[in-house]
């Protein structure tokens, strides 16, 4: 889902890091962090995997295709490398399947989950000790150390103007269809003043942009200095007043822990961004329960309104899975009606893959796939269709776009508008990084197009 951009630096004298991330955005910021952590042991990353010293695929485990996706990759990788190049596999799929990983791939000497993935350096030393064949030693690790990672890794390196910053992790949610709490562990909060150092840290390199991550976000309950806990809401307060701190968003949200204080702040808070990923899954109420979603398709609009009398113009994104099983074309139908009444501004849709170890793998009456894939499609043309409408709402207007680089047109730059849009205009390198005006001239399913002012 997610392209992860890692800051490529000079190879001259040292050991090329080729890092390929797959799934959420949790994922993403985790290969970054892999970077800063093997920087200093004289790793520098490069962007494709020829030649490389070492390969880390930071895996999802979410659907089947994703699973497959990473040993197909594997395979080619392994003939692009040399003989002593070294492959681990981090990430969901590592959590999930630990050894069973290398029975896959023998090509994989190193396997560790997302809670793990700072002690890298100690794996790649352990695994580097050859048996009497001449091969790796093989490592797996997949503990669950409480926030361990976040004390032992080095401080976060900004690349460009925008950042993710990770402040919970986990689910305890349970959603009967899905293996993150099992990936992630359960939920857990950063303290304000861990959050807040990274904000900082982040913002002194030029970053005006920050994402704030976790599976649950806005379950957020991290300590302040009182040892009291804190709310996101209480937590986007604070970050509001580092100067220089331009835009804040936050995702992925449950709908179940949306709390007035948040919404509010669409109103109250100029920094944080008109945009909010709010899943519902489905519109039916039979299908929520059979996946222990703990809200309805009642509550999910309602706090929708709430949303919308507070910021009308708010960018709503949310995320759908149809053919669960036992879902009806009727409840199809609900799915479809309750995005009638949303107007999405952008939504990923899925059709549901059965996941090892997860409940709704063994429920009966499960959809079969002709179905499954003429659900989805039906779903995603309404979805696209609503996604081209709001972005056509913005041709005539003025939007602030954070330039974070070049287009793919010759003199073209692209950014985010606060939206969340992506806007292409021509403009001079000098503006990357910046936030200037754009005035919006057309509008596509992915971008805007417009000219600065
Ligand atoms: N924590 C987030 C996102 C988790 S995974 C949340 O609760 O919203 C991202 C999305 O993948 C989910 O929202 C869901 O739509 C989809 N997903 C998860 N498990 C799936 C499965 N087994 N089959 C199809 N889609 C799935
Ligand atoms: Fe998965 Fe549900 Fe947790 Fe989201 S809330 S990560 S869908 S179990
Ligand atoms: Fe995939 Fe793990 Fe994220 S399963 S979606 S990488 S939490």
């Amino acid at each position: 889902m997610v392209k992860v951009k890692i800051q490529e630096n000079s190879t001259q004298g040292k050991k090329k890091l080729f890092i390929k991330s797959y799934g959420c955005q949790m994922n993403a910021y985790d290969a970054v962090r892999m970077a800063d952590l093997m920087a200093p042991h004289g790793y520098a990353v490069v962007d494709n995997e020829k030649g490389a010293d070492l390969v880390i695929l930071n895996t999802c485990h979410i659907r089947d295709k994703a699973d497959e996706k990473v040993f197909s990759d594997l395979g080619r990788f392994k003939k692009h490398g040399k003989p002593d190049t070294l492959y681990a596999v981090g990430g969901c799929i590592g959590q999930a399947m630990g050894k069973k990983v290398m029975q896959r791939s023998n090509a994989v000497s190193i396997v560790f989950g997302p809670q793990t993935y700072h002690r890298l350096p100690e794996f790649i030393a352990k695994a580097q000790v050859k048996d009497e064949n001449g091969k790796f030693t093989k490592v797996t690790d997949t503990d669950f150390p409480e926030l361990e990672k976040f004390d032992s890794l080095p401080t976060q390196k900004a690349d460009g103007a925008t950042a993710f910053l990770s402040i919970q992790e986990g689910c305890d949610k349970f959603c009967t269809y899905c293996v993150v709490p099992y990936t992630r562990g359960a939920e857990i909060s950063r303290t304000v003043d861990a959050v807040l150092k990274d904000a900082e840290n982040l913002v002194s390199q030029g970053v005006k942009d920050i994402t704030l991550l976790g599976q649950n976000v806005n379950a957020y309950n991290g300590l302040n200095n009182n040892d009291e806990a804190s709310s996101l809401a209480k937590l986007i307060k604070k970050l509001a007043k580092i100067e220089g701190l331009e835009r804040i968003r936050f995702t992925t949200s449950h709908p179940a822990n949306i709390d007035d204080d948040l919404i509010d702040l669409f109103k109250t808070e100029p920094k944080l961004m008109p945009y909010l990923h709010l899943p519902v899954q489905s519109g039916s109420d039979k299908i929520l329960k059979a996946m222990n979603r703990s809200h309805t398709v009642e509550s999910y609009l309602e706090t929708i309104r709430k949303v919308r009398e507070k910021c009308p113009d708010i960018a709503i994104s949310g995320d759908f899975i149809v053919g669960f099983p036992n879902e009806t074309e009727e409840d199809y139908m609900d799915t479809l009606k309750a995005v009638a009444q949303v107007n999405y501004a952008t939504s990923y849709s899925f059709a549901y893959s059965p996941r090892p170890g997860t409940p709704a793998a063994v429920m009966q009456n499960q959809v079969d796939d002709v179905t499954k894939k003429e659900r989805l499609a039906g779903l995603q043309a309404l979805l696209e269709s609503q996604q081209e409408a709001f972005a056509k709402k913005f041709i005539g207007k003025t939007v602030k776009v954070l330039v974070t680089g070049k287009g793919k047109k010759q003199n073209q730059l692209r950014g985010h508008s606060e939206h969340n849009l992506v806007v292409n205009f021509e403009g001079g390198d000098r503006l990357i990084n910046e936030i200037v005006e754009v005035k919006i001239e057309g509008a596509y399913l992915k971008s805007l197009l417009g000219i600065l002012l």
